[in-house]
């Protein structure tokens, strides 16, 4: 995939504006509260149909508007395409060529962004729900497919609730099947994901801390089972643990396993890198969990992904800011990169770099 422009239109801060990124790097210049990560925002929704950061698509929508709109030209393997999505009140409707699509993998077909974004901190320190998202956008990048059985599993997880809320017994029984057949699926695609990203992880990490420790990480099912096995087991598993739980879910009225509830184990050295690995082991393993993202789709699909970079040389220390940069200046890829100041990404730069201003909302060519 190749993103040839980009236009958008009451979106957060920008009223109107459109840019061409270059066919490797280009970078976005501007001071803080311009509208930057804005604009990566409005291409990571475009190539994922998630939202990076907003909770609510709402958010993304200009204040005073009633609909914001973003649009692309994408090079991809079925030729020239361009993709849309627009937001209002209504919610999100996504464009293929002009017209309107359901199917979301079809529109998803062919797209594929990573975003390494200041943020990504919290993925260790934080809470399940950021290692979740990154497992779950890393299995939808691979298997667009992911993001409708995602859509199902909450459909059925929220049905199985507003069962135990209500009459109890045989009738919770007929909700407990459909959910988990749907969290059998999502748990596989979690579990495939993790093997295919693990020595991704550990090669990346190694290059990034020169030897030394081991990073890991490893994908366990809230249910207490294993995540081995084919989905027909995994769905018995499953199952059983509902089953097992029901007298507690039931006094509590709500799901108490399954996958909205799960998380991703990272470690460094065979512990937990959350209570044990130190600041800079910290933020060269959530570097390297987006470098395996990135190389494991590399491989998946033939060719790198989108790389969206926003503001990162600011959070890393000159080391791994060096190996970053080195690393986006080598992948035969595109990539679009934020920062307030240029020198902290020059040495990315290659005569192809593009560079563009971001003033107030507006893109325009760098006058320098
Ligand atoms: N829905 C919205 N409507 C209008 N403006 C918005 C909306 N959401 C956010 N903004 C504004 O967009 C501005 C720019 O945000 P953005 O995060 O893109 O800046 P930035 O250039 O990345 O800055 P920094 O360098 O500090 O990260 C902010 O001033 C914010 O108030
Ligand atoms: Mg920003």
């Amino acid at each position: 995939m190749l993103l040839r422009s980009v236009r958008l239109e009451d979106f957060r801060n920008v009223v109107a504006a459109a840019f061409e990124p270059g066919p490797r790097l280009t970078v976005l210049l501007g001071a803080n509260g311009q509208g930057k990560t804005n604009l990566l925002e409005a291409v990571y929704l475009l190539t994922t149909l998630r939202p990076l950061r907003a909770t609510r698509l709402a958010e993304l929508i200009r204040f005073g508007a009633d609909r914001a709109a973003a649009q692309a030209t994408v090079d991809g393997p079925g030729g020239a395409r361009v993709i849309g999505v627009t937001l209002d009140a209504a919610g999100r409707q996504a464009t293929l060529d002009g017209q309107p699509v359901d199917r979301l993998d079809t529109y998803l077909d062919g797209l594929a962004a990573v975003c390494f974004s200041p943020d990504d901190l919290l993925l260790v320190k934080g809470g399940p729900d950021g290692r979740r998202r990154l497992l779950d956008r890393a299995a939808w990048n691979r298997w667009p497919a992911v993001l409708g059985e995602a859509r199902e599993y909450l459909r059925a997880l929220r049905a199985r609730n507003a069962a135990l809320r209500g009459d109890p017994g045989p009738v919770e029984e007929s909700f407990r099947a459909p959910l988990a057949r749907a969290g059998a699926r999502m748990i596989r695609r979690r579990r495939d994901v993790a093997v295919e990203l693990a020595p991704h992880l550990a090669a990346a990490f190694a290059g990034i801390s020169g030897g030394g420790p081991r990073a890991e990480l490893s994908y366990r099912p809230s249910g207490g089972f294993e995540a081995d096995g084919d989905e027909a087991t995994l769905e018995a598993r499953f199952a059983e643990a509902l089953a097992q739980r029901l007298p507690r879910d039931l006094e509590r009225g709500y799901t108490s396993c399954g996958p909205h509830l799960d998380d991703l184990l990272l470690a460094v050295d065979g512990r937990p890198a959350r209570v044990y690995a130190s600041q800079g082991q910290q933020r060269a393993l959530v570097l390297s969990l987006r470098i395996a993202e990135v190389e494991n789709l590399r491989a998946a699909l033939g060719r790198p992904p989108l790389l969206l970079l926003d503001d990162v040389s600011s959070e890393l220390d000159p080391a791994k800011n060096a190996f970053l940069l080195d690393y986006v200046a080598r992948l035969p890829g595109q990539a679009i990169l934020t920062a307030t100041d240029r020198r902290l990404i020059e040495p990315a730069a290659g005569p192809g770099t593009r560079f563009l201003a971001v003033v107030s909302g507006a893109v325009g060519a760098l006058d320098s």
